[in-house]
């Protein structure tokens, strides 16, 4: 860590393949897999990193919104290492750490910027003039991005999670033979309150009933998945960049899980343009890992922001909120 920039020395990220069997999260099991995970991944971390767990100037631990078991276990032990170590303990805010995972491979990454957080639980657009500051332009009314992209994998027969295996059939499918509608567009264009709200739900339905439709779902699942993901496209990137132009800041950064989908980072740029900047982290740091959230923690850090013992994991909380 330089003056509250990080740069990664060991990342472990362990995928619970439980979630894939069971085609979702099961918290209980999440919960079971955390307890029995989390010191190996943590010692496998610092061998990685060559360190010693008294090298660590301070404990950065994701305190929420997320599920609560999982994330009980996380912050029992985090605060159970930053006590016995005598060092700092810092809550992070899952969210924040999303923000922060460009900046783990460009340190010229900062704000002020918009951000659009795209993830299996969450759709936010954000305005950030500084770290720290989070103003809220926009979420989803019902379901997250990812959320829809999983439950469209759903119907389309695939595994879970579904977004990479959506985007890698939609690559091959026919952009004009479904045409899905584009939830709150035309809110968007109106200008009102709801201008940078998002829906899903509605999409997902006019999936349900192509799918119901189909008479040979493998030979469709191509242009299917093509027509969702630009439908989803469309609108995310539509309105990102609306709010881009209205902040009128430098810089667009894209985060969270569905950040990985390439279709969606090439909408942003073109509507864009090229004289803002596209910042999004590759795909490894845009799914959940804990490198992002040492990254905001370090900034933390620095500036002396410190949890009490009495940090509460939380199930939800709106960052800055
Ligand atoms: O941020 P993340 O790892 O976990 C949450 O905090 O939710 O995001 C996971 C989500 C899943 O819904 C997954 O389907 C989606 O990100 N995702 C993608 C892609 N890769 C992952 N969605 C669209 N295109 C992708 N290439
Ligand atoms: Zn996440």
């Amino acid at each position: 860590m330089d003056g509250g920039r990080a740069t990664i020395a060991g990342l472990v990220i362990l995928s619970q393949d439980v979630h894939r069997i069971f085609g979702g999260v099961v918290p209980e099991l999440a919960s079971r897999a955390h307890v029995r995970a989390i010191g190996p991944v943590v010692d496998q971390a610092l061998a990685d990193a060559g360190a010693s767990l008294e090298e660590i100037e301070g404990i950065a631990v994701t305190a929420g919104p997320g599920l609560i078991g999982a994330l009980l276990v996380g912050v029992g032990y985090g605060k159970t290492l930053a006590w016995r170590l005598g060092k700092p303990l810092i809550g992070v805010h899952h969210h924040e750490g999303h923000l922060f995972a460009p900046t783990l491979e460009d340190a010229t990454v900062a704000p002020p910027f918009v951000a659009l957080l795209v993830s299996g639980g969450h759709t936010v657009l954000l305005d950030v003039p500084a770290w720290g500051s989070y103003r809220v332009l926009g979420r989803t009314r019902d379901d997250a991005a990812g959320e829809a992209f999983d439950k469209v994998g759903t119907l389309l027969g695939l595994g879970y999670p579904a977004g990479a295996e959506i985007e890698r059939l939609a690559a091959r499918g026919n952009p004009d033979r479904f045409r899905f509608p584009r939830p709150m567009l035309k809110e968007l264009q109106a200008g009102g309150a709801d201008q940078f709200t998002f829906s899903f739900s509605g999409l997902k339905t006019a999936l349900l009933r192509a799918t119901q439709a189909s008479t040979d779902l493998a030979a469709d699942c191509h242009d299917l998945a093509r027509g969702f993901q630009d439908a989803a496209v469309e609108v995310l990137a539509a309105k990102t960049a609306a709010a881009a132009a209205q902040c009128g800041y430098p810089t667009v950064v894209l985060a969270g899980g569905v950040a990985c989908n390439r279709a969606l980072a090439a909408a942003v740029r073109e509507r864009i343009g090229s004289s803002t900047r596209l910042a999004v982290a590759s795909p490894r740091l845009n799914t959940d890992n804990a490198a992002m959230i040492a990254a905001a923690g370090a900034w933390h850090l620095a500036r002396g922001d410190r949890s009490g013992w009495d940090l509460e994991a939380y199930d939800s909380r709106e960052l800055g909120g």
